[in-house]
């Protein structure tokens, strides 16, 4: 797949205020700091697509991009899409009460936005199994949220070291989980596993 065009729409404070759900909708989703923002940069290659940062807590509402793709040179008909980039969990600094409003905007959209066709979650590779990961996966199967991995900032430790991290974690999974989901190894400074995300983007779009 090849995106021929990507630019930003509109920030949404809620589910309600999303635009007209009439085409396949991505979300990236993770701990704040994990890398989304980034990623989605990386995907559609403009760094200065989704506002990132190095301090956790940078994204904060429903951010929608308009995405244009192709399924090769010779495809004449782009195909429209969205990506949505949303505020992370986990970020200590944060008073209850925007926790409790992260909560029910993040639940509300999750689960009645009815043009989402996959949540990708992301982890990062330089950790072991984080419970606060495996406890978001658990939410996202409650909800019936279809959803994938993505394992973050791989460029950051030894092929080793994350080959380790990411066969732990779908490990720990298994011990709950009877299907495991796809998942991906990902590096937004190296450009590393964009092709396999966006296969795999075409592929759920011709679903
Ligand atoms: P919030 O919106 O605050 O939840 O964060 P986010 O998940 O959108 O993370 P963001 O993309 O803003 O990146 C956080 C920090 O990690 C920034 O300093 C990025 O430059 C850095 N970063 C993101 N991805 C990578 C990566 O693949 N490799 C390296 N080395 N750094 C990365
Ligand atoms: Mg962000």
């Amino acid at each position: 797949m090849l995106i021929k065009t990507a630019s930003y729409l509109i920030s949404s404070p809620d589910y309600e205020k999303c635009p007209a759900p009439d085409r396949p909708e991505y979300a990236f989703i993770g701990r704040s700091n994990v890398g989304k923002s980034s990623l989605i940069n990386m995907l559609c290659n403009n760094q200065k697509l989704a506002k990132t940062s190095g301090s956790p807590g940078k994204t904060q509402m429903i951010n929608h991009f308009n995405v244009l793709s192709v399924k090769n040179e010779w495809d004449k008909k782009p195909a429209p899409w969205y990506i949505v980039d949303l505020p992370g969990y986990g970020f200590a600094k944060v008073s209850q009460s925007s926790r409790r409003r992260w909560e029910q905007m993040i639940e509300n959209y999750l689960r009645k936005r009815e043009n989402l066709a996959n949540v990708f979650v992301l982890i990062d590779s330089r950790h072991s199994p984080q419970k606060i990961d495996l406890e978001f996966l658990q939410q996202l199967a409650k909800w019936d949220v279809p959803f994938s991995l993505i394992f973050t900032k791989s460029d950051k430790e030894t092929q080793a070291i994350v080959a380790k991290n990411v066969k732990d974690f779908l490990n720990k999974m298994r011990e709950t989980w009877q299907f495991l989901p796809q998942h991906f190894v990902s590096s937004s400074v190296k450009t590393h596993g964009r092709d396999k995300i966006l296969t795999y983007i075409g592929e759920v779009n011709e679903r």
